[in-house]
């Protein structure tokens, strides 16, 4: 059997830099765990303008196709907020999360107990907190017909439509319960059943979906009395699925608890393969970063917890996961902070490739 395929797309800005240490991880846990990837590494956003006149070529968005997973790093800057917005380097990325049809966007917010005084709850709301919310990416609100703004009257009316069928509610209900059996076998699924029909079928559909499982012990939620538990008391949860628009929001909210930006990953997942793993696409949640980039000072952590979740979902290697996942929180520990994790006191940051450092020496030091 050939190795399993990742196709490495750094992108723009700092996402070569942080890039660059995952890339090294990569090469770790081929060298020492036997984990060995067939890894290729690509242009996309404004790299890929400035070489091709385009923000992804075809040819890579085929080969994004073919592999078993993509890494991104982060797109876009401002020398490119004067193209047009057919080029633009955020086009890139639509045009991977569109044709790969990735519908399921997962969105972990865990807390390193290193930095729990980082968040702006009591230490004790947030330690040890380990969640993952399930956002739905492709359809709703953001994509439903119609849309637009009309004259009416002698007014204006700016109209957008939530609309979900049913079958872009089972499958995306069928990536939370399958996430929820691989953890605690608990599922929230929030919507506005109240007052919204489409939240009334989501709540209909997710409720079936939930016979194939059994063992998930399934609730419901209205989406903004989840808003109010999720910053009252986050750890009586443990998978969340929701729409487009409301896990646009919870998904931001729930990051936020546990810190920085430059500590977030995220993945987004859509149908299974022919080898069965699905279609994948794994990120850190921030950009480009053009205020810091070149400068040594971006986080890694973001980006490599995002191949941390690769080997989770794509891999099927979660003890290898929970290993760099170790290693992160002991160089946290230790106290190696990058720039935006610094508070107050004056501690020293260390570099990006000074954290990437620390944690292969980290890694070594778990065999
Ligand atoms: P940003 O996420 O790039 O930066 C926001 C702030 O967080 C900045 O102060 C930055 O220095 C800091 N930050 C972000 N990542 C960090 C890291 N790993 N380590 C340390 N500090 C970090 O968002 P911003 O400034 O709004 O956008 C900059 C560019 O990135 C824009 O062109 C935007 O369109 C693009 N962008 C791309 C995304 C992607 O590729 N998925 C997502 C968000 C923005
Ligand atoms: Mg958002």
């Amino acid at each position: 059997m050939s190795n399993p395929s990742i196709l490495i797309l750094p992108g723009d800005g700092i996402g070569p830099e942080v890039m660059t240490q995952v890339r090294r991880i990569i090469d770790w846990f081929g060298e020492k765990r036997g984990l060995v990837f067939d890894v290729s590494e690509d242009l996309v956003g404004g790299a890929a303008y400035d070489a091709h006149g385009t923000p992804l070529t075809d040819e890579t968005m085929a080969k994004a196709q073919a592999v078993d997973a993509v890494l991104l790093g982060a797109v876009g800057g401002p020398k490119y907020d004067v193209l047009d917005f057919s080029v633009k380097p955020e086009r890139g990325l639509l045009r991977l999360r569109k044709e790969m049809d990735l519908y399921a966007n997962l969105r972990p917010a865990q807390c390193f107990d290193a930095l729990a005084d980082f968040s702006s709850l009591k230490t004790e709301v947030v330690s040890g907190l380990d969640i993952v919310i399930v956002r739905e990416l492709t359809s709703g609100i953001y994509f439903g017909e119609p849309r637009g703004i009309i004259e009416e009257g002698n007014e204006r009316v700016g109209i957008n439509t939530q609309r979900y069928t049913e079958s872009e509610i089972d499958r995306v209900a069928r990536s939370a319960f399958e996430l929820a059996m691989r953890r605690d076998k608990k599922l929230c699924s929030m919507e506005k059943a109240n007052v919204m029909e489409s939240g009334v079928l989501w709540r209909q559909v997710v409720t079936e979906v939930g016979k194939d499982y059994p063992e998930v012990e399934l609730t419901h939620m209205y989406a903004d009395a989840g808003a109010m538990q999720l910053t009252r008391w986050p750890k009586q949860f443990d998978v969340i699925v929701t729409d487009n628009l409301f896990g646009d929001m919870l998904s931001d909210l729930a990051a936020m608890l546990t810190g920085s930006l430059g500590m977030l990953p995220s993945a987004s997942l859509g149908a299974p393969m022919a080898n069965g793993r699905p279609k994948a696409l794994y990120e850190p949640v921030h950009g480009s970063a053009p205020d810091i980039a070149g400068q040594g000072k971006a986080n890694p952590i973001a980006c490599i917890l995002s191949f941390a979740m690769a080997l989770r979902y794509s891999f099927d290697a979660g003890e290898e996961a929970d290993r760099l996942e170790a290693s992160i929180e002991t160089v946290l520990a230790e106290g190696l902070r990058t720039p935006d994790l610094l508070g107050e006191e004056g501690v020293a940051p260390v570099t990006t490739e000074g954290m990437g450092d620390a944690i292969l020496a980290a890694l070594e030091a778990s065999l």
